[in-house]
């Protein structure tokens, strides 16, 4: 089976040639190669994509807005934006207790998180947003890969509900990418964007989920938290990253919040417009949520030896002298884990190379200062890899979506 980086590099020449399909103006001079720009294409787009990066990111200007109607950032961003969040869904799907199935994209653009998810076996995928040119690219490129597409028009904005898509209640997966912190602004916006997501809840399937993906800033990722809290008060039950019940302890302390990270080989293309618009793309990070709806279990953290803690590690290595430390997340809380470089033994090894991600199983641990200390008989266990699921999944309800 091809690798998600593997099955990205397919879609490359086709992105690159719905591109220059919409683009205004014939070019002359030699036929530019079907993955890479030629200096002048590669010129616009770069100026394109640092537009895109400071609305999106910085001052956040255009989140909300309608970038997508226009041909130059819609370009731009299927350029570099859409193989990003095409492996930051390839990522998530990864970590469902379930195949995605019957899939609904909203707020899908030009369809990245469709397009990942019929790559990852989904039985079907719709993909829903209010910009027409952006379900028209989706469209185009749905031809180029010979995928059945359905796309439709919606806006939540304008209080139409979702059952009004006229797509049944027959959904496995529902994803939002990128598209939640976009919609609501302002006061109210949590509670919003919380009945949107119950809303999506009851299109699903028994065992399905609802997908959120965001950036990983710190503002989004806590608006992020406070939507799960609202859901989780309402009955949701969170898959993945949680490893617990209850509300999310980042939110106590305004500097803490939550994303992944999983290091990438960016495509060519991506690295030469990265290079060109003075961004960096080595990683790909976004904050992230696959939720159960009201009615279905938690699903079970796995076992651990009598006397483990368990935790998700939700921070890059802290090195500081003699010492080793991350943050973990699990039933115990949000704490640091610090073991000495002296104390380490054969059963700790894992603890150097440790990623974002990753869930572990420590043994012999105890508190200090804020957190928890390992020692010389501490163990360390990856139990699952980041982007690897880490709960149980609770049994399915029905079954039979899988695309053969
Ligand atoms: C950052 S893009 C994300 C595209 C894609 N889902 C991804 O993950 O790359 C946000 C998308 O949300 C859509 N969007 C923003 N506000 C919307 C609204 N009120 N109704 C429907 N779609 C909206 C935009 O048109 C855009 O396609």
């Amino acid at each position: 089976m091809a690798s998600p980086a593997q099955d990205l590099a397919r879609w490359i020449p086709r992105l690159l040639a719905v591109w220059r399909a919409g683009r205004k103006g014939a070019r002359g001079g030699p036929k530019p190669p079907p993955d890479r720009l030629a200096p002048d294409e590669l010129k616009d787009v770069a100026r394109a994509v640092e537009r895109l990066s400071k609305g999106l990111t910085r001052d956040r200007e255009l989140a909300g807005a309608r970038y997508m109607d226009e041909q130059h950032l819609l370009g731009a961003y299927l350029l570099f934006y859409w193989p990003t969040s095409y492996l930051q869904a390839r990522g998530t799907l990864s970590e469902l207790p379930h195949r995605p199935g019957a899939v609904l994209d909203l707020g899908s653009g030009p369809g990245p998180v469709a397009f990942a998810a019929w790559d990852a076996g989904a039985s079907s995928v719709t993909a829903c947003d209010r910009s027409a040119p952006a379900l028209a690219t989706a469209r185009a490129l749905a031809a180029a890969a010979h995928v059945p597409l359905t796309t439709k028009e919606w806006n939540p904005t304008r209080g139409r509900p979702l059952s009004e898509l006229g797509t049944g209640r027959g959904f496995d997966t529902v994803a939002f990418g990128h598209v939640v912190n976009e919609l609501f602004q302002g006061e109210g916006a949590p509670e919003r964007r919380a009945a949107l997501l119950q809303e999506a809840a009851g299109l699903l399937r028994p065992g399905g989920s609802v997908l959120v993906i965001e950036p990983a800033l710190r503002d989004t990722s806590r608006h992020l938290l406070e939507v799960r809290d609202l859901v989780v008060e309402r009955g949701f039950a969170v898959r993945a990253p949680c490893l617990f019940r209850g509300p999310c302890p980042a939110r106590g302390k305004e500097s803490d919040w939550c994303h992944a990270e999983r290091a990438i080989e960016p495509p060519p293309l991506v690295a030469e417009i990265a290079r060109a618009a003075g961004l960096r793309r080595e990683a790909v990070k976004m904050s992230y949520l696959a939720l159960a709806p009201p009615g279905e279990p938690w699903a079970e953290p796995p076992p651990v030896r009598p006397g483990a803690k368990l935790f998700r590690v939700v921070s890059e290595p802290l090195p500081s002298k003699g010492r080793l430390r991350y943050m973990g997340c699990g039933p115990e809380g949000r704490l640091g884990l610090a073991l000495q470089e002296k104390h380490l033994q054969e059963g700790s090894r894992a603890f150097e190379r440790l990623l974002r991600g990753d869930v572990v199983e420590v043994t012999a641990v105890e508190p200090s200062g804020d957190g928890l200390k390992l020692g010389p008989e501490s163990e360390v266990r990856v139990v699952a890899g980041a982007g690897e699921p880490a709960t149980r999944p609770p049994p399915r309800a029905s079954s039979g979506t899988a695309r053969s």
